[in-house]
């Protein structure tokens, strides 16, 4: 992700957070009461519990886990109600400025196992692994060969044994020439800056720009972490058509000579993490 886009979900998280994150005229501004915000949060547990069922029906019966992170989790849309299913949560985002609304609302609602952090800290292989990952509305925003390395990273931060739930988009529904010409036309400043404003977006924001995540790419990392099973559910929004992508993550990893076997408690304890808007 480039400087410009880092800097667009920074802008976005600063002034238009819930719009960032669903885009609907009712999300618009910089806070959100009344009936509007309950109808975001109760999206995110409705999306959640989608998510979980996924994992339940396909994977594995019990729904409890101890440490769950959500890869792109905007203001806690779907982190918060998150927090009833896992011991310890963290959200991590690309923008400081939606974690420290995420970090508000998690204290509004009074959460005391949720942390949010930016990707260096919440992805740092060093921290003990999570027993569930998930991903919601957030690949398709990030450029391919940048997402394929997340994903790769994520599978790392995965424990042997956890489960993920990672939504893509892989079609979109654009004729080639119009993706193309979009593409080309992007390149250039000013006509960017217009198209932009265009989306409602802001003069010089590109947050929200689709990518379409070809499976062939997918495949070989899952398969590298030893992934033979998946489950998957199709979603399709505005023609762009995804999958949300579910999988245990093998004890035996081809990645680590040998195999790895992680026997149960045997877990360091977390380190230090804090809300990326916080000092530390
Ligand atoms: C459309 S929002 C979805 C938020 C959340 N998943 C939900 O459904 O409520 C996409 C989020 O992904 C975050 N994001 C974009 N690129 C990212 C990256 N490279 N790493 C982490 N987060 C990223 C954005 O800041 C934004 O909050």
């Amino acid at each position: 992700m480039n400087a410009s886009q880092r800097g667009a979900w920074e802008r976005l998280g600063q002034e238009n957070p819930y719009y960032g994150v669903l885009t609907s005229a009712l999300y618009r501004g910089r806070v959100l009461a009344g009936e509007s915000r309950e109808q975001f949060f109760s999206s995110g547990e409705n999306d959640l519990r989608v998510m979980l069922g996924l994992v339940e029906r396909h994977l594995r019966k019990q729904r409890r886990f101890h440490r769950a992170l959500e890869f792109g989790c905007g203001v806690g849309r779907m982190t918060l109600p998150l927090a009833a299913y896992a011991d310890r949560v963290v959200g991590v985002d690309v923008s400081a400025a939606m974690c420290a609304e995420g970090a508000r609302n998690r204290d509004a609602a009074g959460i005391k196992n949720l942390v949010f952090t930016l990707p260096e800290h919440g992805l740092d292989t060093d921290l003990p692994p999570y027993d569930l990952i998930y991903s919601y509305n957030v690949f398709q925003h990030i450029p391919v060969a940048e997402g394929l390395r997340y994903l790769e990273r994520l599978l790392d931060c995965l424990k042997p044994g956890g489960v993920a739930a990672l939504h893509f988009t892989c079609v979109d529904p654009r004729p080639a020439w119009q993706a193309r010409g979009t593409r080309l036309l992007r390149r250039i400043p000013l006509v960017r800056n217009v198209m932009n404003w265009i989306n409602g977006e802001g003069f010089s924001g590109s947050a929200m720009q689709m990518y379409a995540y070809p499976f062939e790419q997918i495949m070989p990392r899952l398969q590298a972490h030893g992934v033979r099973e998946l489950a998957c559910d199709l979603s399709d929004h505005d023609g762009w058509r995804g999958i949300v992508l579910c999988f245990v993550k093998p004890l035996y990893s081809p990645r680590v000579a040998g195999g790895l076997q992680v026997e149960e408690g045997e877990e360091q304890q977390p380190q230090q993490q804090t809300d990326a808007g916080r000092s530390e």
